[in-house]
Parts: C-alpha cells; sequence; structure tokens
C-alpha cells in the first residue's frame, strides 16, 4: 500500500480519510461514486434526511474563502443528521496567533468526530490527519494549489452520470492547471477510473512543468485541444494565487482560451461542459455556453451534496470500525493504557 492509501484507509481498507484520490484504487473510488449515486435518490425525496450521523460532530474548518464547498458540505452533514459547527477562522483564535494544531486541540476537547478542512498551504489536511487521533475523521476540501478531492470525485459523478463510462472517453481540462487543485485531483482519479486521454489545455505559462509524466498531453491551441472530447472542463484564472503576470490580459486569454459556443462546436454534439465555479463569465466562458444546454455546472453543485454525503458517511463508519477494532485488541498487544 503506498503511504497515501495507508494514511486514509483503515487496516480492513475502509475509507477513514479523505484527502486526494491519489493513492485509492479504482474499487474504491467506485464505491464512493456508487454510494454517491444512492443520495442522489435521497436527496430526491420529500424528505432528505437519513440518521447515519446522528449523534456524531461534525466541524467546519474554513480558512479559505468558499461558497458552494462549505454551504454543500454543511448540507450534507445536516442530511446524515450530524451536528454541525462551520467555524468563522476570521473570528477565531487562529487570527490571535493560535496554532493549527492548538486550534485542533481545543476543538477535539469538544469532541467533535469529524473535520472538514479547507486551508490555503498545500498539505495543511495531509497534515491534520497525520497528527490527530485514530478515531477522527479529517476530510479535505481543498489545500493550497495541491488537492481538492470531493471536487474532483463530484467531477467524476457529474461524468459518470452523464456517460456511464470513462475508459474510451476524451477529457479537456482546460485553463489554469498550474494553480488548480481541482485539476491534480481530477487527473488522478480520471486515470485510475480508465480514462487514457486526458488532454491540458492552456498556455505554458499556465501549465505544471513535468505534468506529461502524469500521463496526459498538454496542448496550447484551444481548437486542438479539444478537438473531438466527450467532456470538457473549463477552470478558473487562480489569480489569487499567481504571484507575478502569467497572461497579457483577461481579453487575450478569452480570445485564445475562452469557451465558446463556436468553439464548442470543435468537441463532439453531445459533449458536457463543466465548471467547478466560481465561473467569471467573459474570461473563461461565454454566459451562453455556461447556460446553454451542454452546461452540467449548476448539476455539479447537486452532485456535490451527494459526493460529500457519500464520503462523510463511508469515513464515519471506517472510523467507527477501528475504534471497534480497537476496543477488542488487548491493551497488551497495542502498548497503550486503557482508561
Ligand atoms: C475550486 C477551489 O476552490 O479550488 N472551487 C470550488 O471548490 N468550488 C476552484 C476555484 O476556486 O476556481
Amino acid at each position: 500500500m503506498s503511504n497515501l492509501a495507508d494514511l486514509q484507509l483503515t487496516k480492513s481498507g475502509e475509507l477513514r480519510h479523505f484527502l486526494t484520490p491519489e493513492g485509492l484504487d479504482r474499487l474504491m473510488l467506485e464505491r464512493i461514486l456508487d454510494t454517491a449515486d444512492s443520495f442522489v435518490v435521497v436527496g430526491n425525496q420529500e424528505v432528505k434526511k437519513v440518521p447515519l450521523l446522528r449523534g456524531r460532530t461534525v466541524v467546519n474548518l474554513f480558512f479559505e474563502n468558499s461558497t458552494r464547498t462549505r454551504s454543500t458540505f454543511e448540507l450534507a452533514a445536516k442530511r446524515l443528521s450530524a451536528d454541525v459547527l462551520t467555524l468563522d477562522i476570521k473570528t477565531s483564535a487562529t487570527s490571535k496567533g493560535e496554532s493549527l494544531l492548538d486550534t485542533l486541540q481545543n476543538l477535539r476537547a469538544m469532541h467533535s468526530d469529524m473535520f472538514v478542512v479547507r486551508h490555503g498551504d498545500s498539505g495543511a489536511a495531509h497534515f491534520i490527519a497525520s497528527q490527530v487521533t485514530p478515531d477522527v475523521a479529517i476530510i479535505n476540501a481543498g489545500d493550497g494549489r495541491h488537492a481538492h478531492p470531493t471536487q474532483a470525485m463530484l467531477d467524476m459523478l457529474t461524468i459518470r452520470r452523464n456517460k456511464g463510462y470513462f475508459e474510451s472517453l476524451s477529457v479537456a481540462i482546460v485553463g489554469d492547471i498550474l494553480h488548480s487543485r481541482v485539476a491534480r485531483d481530477q487527473i488522478h482519479a480520471l486515470k485510475t477510473l480508465g480514462c487514457s486521454d486526458i488532454r491540458l489545455v492552456g498556455p505554458n505559462t499556465l501549465m505544471p512543468q513535468a505534468i506529461d509524466s502524469m500521463g496526459v498531453t498538454t496542448h496550447n491551441n484551444m481548437d486542438s485541444g479539444i478537438d473531438g472530447v466527450d467532456v470538457v472542463i473549463m477552470l478558473r484564472l487562480q489569480t489569487e494565487r499567481m504571484d507575478s503576470a502569467f497572461l497579457p490580459s483577461a481579453g487575450e486569454y478569452f480570445r485564445l482560451y475562452g469557451l465558446t459556443t463556436e468553439r464548442l462546436a470543435q468537441a463532439k454534439p453531445d459533449a458536457i461542459v463543466m465548471h467547478p465555479g466560481p465561473i467569471n463569465r467573459g474570461i473563461e466562458i461565454e454566459s451562453a455556453v455556461a447556460d446553454g444546454p451542454q452546461s452540467m455546472i449548476l448539476n455539479q453543485v447537486g452532485y456535490g451534496i451527494a459526493l460529500r454525503m457519500a464520503v462523510m458517511s463511508m469515513a464515519m463508519s471506517g472510523q467507527m470500525q477501528q475504534r471497534q477494532a480497537q476496543a477488542n485488541t488487548p491493551s497488551s498487544l497495542t502498548g497503550k493504557l486503557r482508561p
């Protein structure tokens, strides 16, 4: 098992943290998607609530701004009947100099079972997961430019519900790949699920070095990059993560890489258009496409609730199994003292 799998799975192979799809096998990713499918059904019922996390406490720790991710995590936890606390970090003690671990220890003292963490630093969620006691689950809601696993998996759910399979699909990911935590996890997930034609489209300045080693092709020309693809995933220009000028101007960017109706005609006629949001109309995507019949952008938000319910319920049940296994292990074997 890779280190990333070790960190994310229990000894019996159940999910206990969800930090990135990297290191998880196809069976696990498919289980996440299957579980999410069942929550899509629940979401279409009149009563949308299930008791799977009743009596459990979920704390949303958002150190970075978010609208969709934060609200859909909150809704997902509520629909699972958990008690939910969403911490406004700007008013918390962190801004008074308390360290991330001190904050976590204080929250842990409140007997929380799960933390959903968004942080501006790459690796923050992995660090927290490696520090917390085994009975706490960590879900990564986006760290720096590193990973955003629930976004990538809700994108996989959107693709599977529209196309039904991954094997022979051509998928183009267009735009600011360099600063995108979403693109990295999408590539890992697509590859693990069997997709072999993954094209990254954008200017060289927004393409990470040596990205070809991830088994993708790179394209500077938008028209040939999206030629004949089944899925076009547009990404936002993440200007907040740009420390210098990566582009001549927004207008020039739109001219070269903006998704217009005319350009979309290069893709297959039944191609779907996706975007993690927030979208910038007239910069990476034209309104006629964003609001058009091929756009799945709002469907993605809805699937995000089901996908997050799936991951939270799976991680919580992995934690419970782990707790039971520990309770059944004589303390002489674990070397730990029991109270
Ligand atoms: C993404 C993010 O925050 O990384 N959006 C999201 O989670 N809905 C992508 C982005 O901000 O452009």
